[in-house]
């Protein structure tokens, strides 16, 4: 069957770090080895300069730029990988986590002299709450990094997952030698080579060969020996089934920036990373090869350039198979809407598009139907779950500066909230609005984008909340007399959900210890909240 075929073939994924570790360096290498660039230095302009902290609309330049290299897909031995782009700002970080959802697997990149850091466990909390499998990749391996051992029982314990090395470094630094690929059996020998791939592969069918002395030299070698040894005993065997549960993690040391370690990272990649998979909805699971299309939104990119006023809508394919200027359902609004001109993005292009598969993600040209989590089907009515609000960090009161703008700000307010710029609470009485985000910057793109696109002016007013929880009690009582007796802390979210603000956090456990029918959760879907309670 045509769906099936489509679907086994496709591979959809992100790459994650923390910021430098070299995200970037190897997006770019992946697109060179899958040929769909041809010069290093093309991706680059996808990447927010992290020095310019304090300039959004130079970051809102180039994250405009980087739309066109939002999901960048290239063909590859027979499959087609999707690499979907998150932002390199940790400002943005919210974009990252609803990116996660649209994808069926991780390549993490962990830079080999830093190990793990603020973002990495932060983004990899994301992945264990959705299982996505995880293959790590220890980057910049041409530089004095950390014991390899070290680094490995660093990422099992920080990262809460079981790893398994599949390649090995020799030396490292000014004496990296290569690596040993465990599973292939195979030495891959370095060489500094910032544009040429690297493709000194020599196979090693019995590592005691005297041609490992002579590669690599015998004191390596003696230590390599000794490591494959120790690490056959003390790692267990590489199982497909248990990373695609992401219960395990295989390990790659490369460097990136040499091209060296990426190709075979590809190769592995493609072979075993998951195709598009079943997704959740709230009323049933969708299976990918049902014919009947659906999909959902998990990004909306507003274009900042007054001439250009568009909005594109990123939708992942789930399951059957999108056509263009078909009617589609949109479940939320329980409308019928048909797309002339939707887009697909291959590398740095942009073309329009005729028909997309599960795995797929297509860029719809919108004029404000569409929220964060909205679902298409072709007539069912669905809604894709697992878009979850985090709870915020960073807290503003709205206040309105010009009387005669109050419905411009009320509908500025809730557009840019929609499109998931930030998130909006509401308390009573007296609709006092409350904007939370987990990042700065937001707010300089919210009084910007309010003033320009909706003629609003408003102040923003710092509150010292430590955090907002979400909070539901089975006893309905005691939730109304808490939320009674709370009321000043309490507002309500887009969905009408009470929340509570807690001023520090010595507050928010000393109600929790008082209030024990009350539950506090720390994103909007509840039931991913055990894993979340590290925010
Ligand atoms: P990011 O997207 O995760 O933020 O990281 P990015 O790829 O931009 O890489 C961060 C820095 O690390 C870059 O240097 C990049 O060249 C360097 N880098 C990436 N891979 C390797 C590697 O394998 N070895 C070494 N030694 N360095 C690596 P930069 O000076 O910040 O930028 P640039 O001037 O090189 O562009």
């Amino acid at each position: 069957m045509m769906v099936t075929e489509e679907i086994l073939k496709r591979r959809t994924f992100a790459i994650i770090s923390h910021p430098d570790a070299g995200k970037t360096t190897l997006t770019e290498k992946l697109l060179l080895f899958g040929g769909a660039i041809n010069t290093a230095g093309a991706v680059k302009s996808n990447k927010i300069n992290k020095t310019a902290t304090s300039d959004f609309l130079e970051i809102e330049k180039q994250r405009g730029i980087s739309v066109a290299t939002s999901v960048m897909g290239f063909e590859y031995a027979g499959y087609k990988v999707n690499i979907l782009d998150t932002p390199g700002h940790r400002d943005f970080a919210e974009d990252t986590y609803r990116t996660l959802s649209a994808v069926d697997s991780v390549i993490l990149v962990v830079d080999s002299v830093k190990g793990v850091e603020e973002q990495t466990r932060k983004l990899m909390q994301v992945c264990r709450m959705r299982n996505t499998p995880v293959i790590i990749f220890i980057n910049k391996m041409d530089r004095e990094g950390r014991d390899p051992y070290e680094l490995l029982d660093e990422l099992e314990q920080e990262l809460n997952i079981h790893v398994r090395p599949l390649s090995w470094p020799i030396g490292m630094g000014a004496q990296f030698k290569g690596v040993y690929n465990i599973y292939e059996k195979e030495l891959r020998l370095f060489s500094v080579n910032k544009t040429k791939m690297a493709k000194d592969v020599v196979e090693i069918e019995n590592i005691d060969d005297a041609q490992v002395d002579q590669l690599v030299g015998p004191k390596f070698a003696a230590q390599l020996r000794e490591d494959v040894e120790f690490l056959e005993g003390y790692y267990e065997n590489f199982d497909l089934d248990l990373y695609r549960e992401a219960y395990l993690a295989p390990v790659f040391f490369g460097s990136a920036i040499n091209n060296f370690g990426v190709g075979e990272l590809l190769d592995t990649f493609v072979k075993v990373a998951p195709y598009p998979q079943p997704r959740e909805a709230s009323q049933r699971e969708v299976m990918p090869d049902e014919d009947a299309f659906s999909g959902f939104i998990f990004k909306i990119h507003a274009n900042l350039d007054p001439n250009h006023r568009d909005r594109i809508a990123f939708c992942r394919v789930c399951s059957g198979k999108f056509e263009r200027n078909k009617f589609y359902y949109h479940t939320r609004l329980d409308k019928k809407l048909r797309f002339s001109s939707p887009t697909s993005f291959m590398a740095n292009e942009k073309t329009l598009l005729e028909e997309a598969w599960p795995g797929d993600v297509v860029g719809l040209y919108d004029t404000g139907s569409f929220k964060i989590g909205d679902t298409l089907t072709e007539g069912e009515l669905l809604h894709y779950k697992g878009l979850p609000s985090f709870s915020p960090e960073i807290f503003k009161e709205v206040i309105n500066r010009d009387p005669f703008k109050t419905k411009q700000l009320e509908k500025g307010i809730r557009q840019l909230t929609d499109e998931g710029v930030a998130q909006l609470f509401v308390q009573q009485p007296g609709s006092r609005k409350i904007i939370g985000t987990v990042g700065e910057l937001q707010f300089d793109v919210i009084k910007f984008r309010l003033l320009q696109e909706y003629g609003a002016t408003a102040d923003l007013h710092n509150l010292n909340y430590y955090k907002a929880c979400w909070i539901t009690s089975e006893d309905k009582e005691a939730l109304a007399r808490f939320i009674s007796f709370k009321g000043s802390s309490i507002a309500y979210d887009k969905d009408e959900n009470p929340v509570f603000f807690a001023d520090t956090a010595w507050v928010l456990r000393s109600v929790q210890e008082s209030y024990p029918a009350l539950k506090f959760h720390f994103t909007s879907d509840f039931k991913l909240d055990a894993a979340a309670e590290v925010y």
